[in-house]
């Protein structure tokens, strides 16, 4: 049997792939990489936003063809849609034969075969709220790069901010116990990878449940003291769970990244709080003070929602200010789309799609211009880049992608042997959002 497997969302759900891709080899199945050459089409899916599903129920309504000529003799929906819309799903898409929820990889390859023995369609939905890839850190696994890879330390979510539809999708927070992430760690290291991304949903509570308790600032420190490892990253940040040791740990370290992601959502405190975000702005701006203090070269990344319903044209104005006094250095930004079965779905006051659109609009504007100002501002510096790609090009010569330890991506000429190695690569110029240099030294 051939697989395809598509994913869509987050790290976390590439992560899950690289997982069940380790699941499905060990029972025997290959990888096709077109859905023409498959018996079986997998789309890991996500349902943070509207767009995020549309995009899916998109993509089976252009695979109906190919199972309708029999070519492809099964379709398995997962993830996070599987979870949240279950058997509603088959009514959207009837051509799908399996849905099987982010807990579910362990079982998939048996769903698969009962459905192919019945011809009943399986459905796998539950939470295991016991299991976090304990156990899986020696999986086959095929991972998406071949320099940096992610390593889940927790899944799910107890935050429940009020538009979100994670905590139903993944269930409550599990942490991974220490050892089995640090076992995953070395296996990459001993594979090669230079670079680790630890991820969960708010990985600053990471530890809640385990004996020993663990906090993250520990978790991290044992994570660096691994043999071999070169970059450690991390993300994501929850700001009312970001504390002073985390600081600490990140300051005193060579090794972890001067990068954080830490999703600020709005600048006005009304707004923070029928989110329940549990922060005020003020707090918020603490804890970038405290940052840049600590690591004065860190970079900082945030998420900003445009729109959430009652939020005022004043309100807004107050994220643009923080925007601007926080200079953030990359920025995700997204209009609010209710979610299904979320507090705020029921919140009146929705804003009229073009408003919520020119908010988006302006925030982006607002965030190029500044981007563009700090990005100018590498230009003539030589930067410790880890080279993750080299495209082979008709110059003879290959175009080299990597990053910086504050998360910068660098093009620069150079060649194949260059990938996984730290170099020195001299700012020249700014392409959009990247930086482009010359190698300078090895
Ligand atoms: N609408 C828009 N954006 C959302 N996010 C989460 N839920 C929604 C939603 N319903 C954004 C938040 C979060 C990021 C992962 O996605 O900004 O931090
Ligand atoms: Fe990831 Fe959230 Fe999308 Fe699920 S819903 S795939 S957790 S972004």
């Amino acid at each position: 049997m051939r697989y395809h497997l598509e994913t869509f969302g987050c790290l976390m759900n590439t992560y899950d792939s690289e997982k069940l891709e380790g699941i499905l080899a060990k029972s025997g199945m290959e990888r096709a990489d077109s859905p023409e050459d498959a018996d079986v089409i997998l789309l890991n899916t996500c349902s943070i936003r509207e767009k995020a599903e549309a995009k899916v129920f998109s993509r089976l309504g252009r695979l109906a063809g190919l199972k309708k000529s029999g070519k492809v003799r099964l379709i398995a929906l997962g993830g996070c849609m599987a979870s949240l819309r279950k058997e509603e799903i088959f009514k959207r898409a009837p051509i799908v034969d399996v849905l099987f929820g982010p807990d579910s990889a362990a079982h998939l390859p048996q769903m698969l075969e009962d459905f192919r023995a019945t011809g009943k369609r399986q459905v796998d939905v539950a939470i295991d709220e016991h299991t976090v890839w304990d156990g899986t850190e020696d999986l086959p696994d095929k991972r998406s790069g071949t320099v940096a890879a992610s390593v889940g330390i927790m899944k799910g979510c107890d935050n429940h901010c009020t538009y979100c539809v994670v905590p139903s999708t993944r269930g409550p927070e599990v942490s991974r116990p220490a050892a089995s992430i640090l076992a995953e760690v070395r296996i990459l290291v001993a594979a090669g990878y230079r670079e680790v991304m630890l991820i969960g949903q708010n990985v600053n509570s990471y530890g809640k449940g385990l004996s020993p308790e663990t906090g993250f600032p520990a978790l991290l420190r044992m994570v660096e003291q691994v043999d071999g490892i070169g970059r450690i990253r991390f993300m994501t940040s929850h700001p009312k769970d970001m504390n002073d040791q985390l600081v600490e740990v990140m300051a005193d370290s060579k090794k972890i990244c001067p990068a954080i992601h830490l999703p600020l959502q709005a600048g006005a405190d009304r707004i923070l709080g029928m989110m329940n975000r549990n922060y005020t702005v003020d707090e918020y701006l603490g804890k970038v003070a405290r940052l840049r203090k600590a690591i004065p070269e860190v970079a900082i990344s945030t998420d900003i929602m445009a729109g959430f319903p009652t939020e005022t044209e004043s309100e807004f104005q107050r994220t643009l200010e923080i925007m601007e006094q926080v200079r953030f250095d990359s920025l995700y930004l997204f209009n609010y789309s209710p979610r299904p079965g979320t507090a705020a779905v029921e919140m009146e006051g929705m804003l009229l799609k073009e408003e919520a659109q020119s908010r988006f609009d302006r925030a982006h504007a607002l965030h190029r211009r500044i981007v563009a100002e700090k990005l100018k501002s590498f230009v003539g510096s030589t930067q410790e880049v880890l080279c993750e790609q080299a495209k082979a090009t008709d110059g003879g010569f290959a175009r080299c992608t990597g990053r910086t330890p504050t998360n910068q991506l660098v093009i620069f000429k150079g060649d194949k042997g260059l990938v996984g190695k730290t170099l020195q690569v001299t700012i020249k110029d700014v392409l959009g959002y990247n930086l482009e240099g010359l190698l300078a030294g090895i």
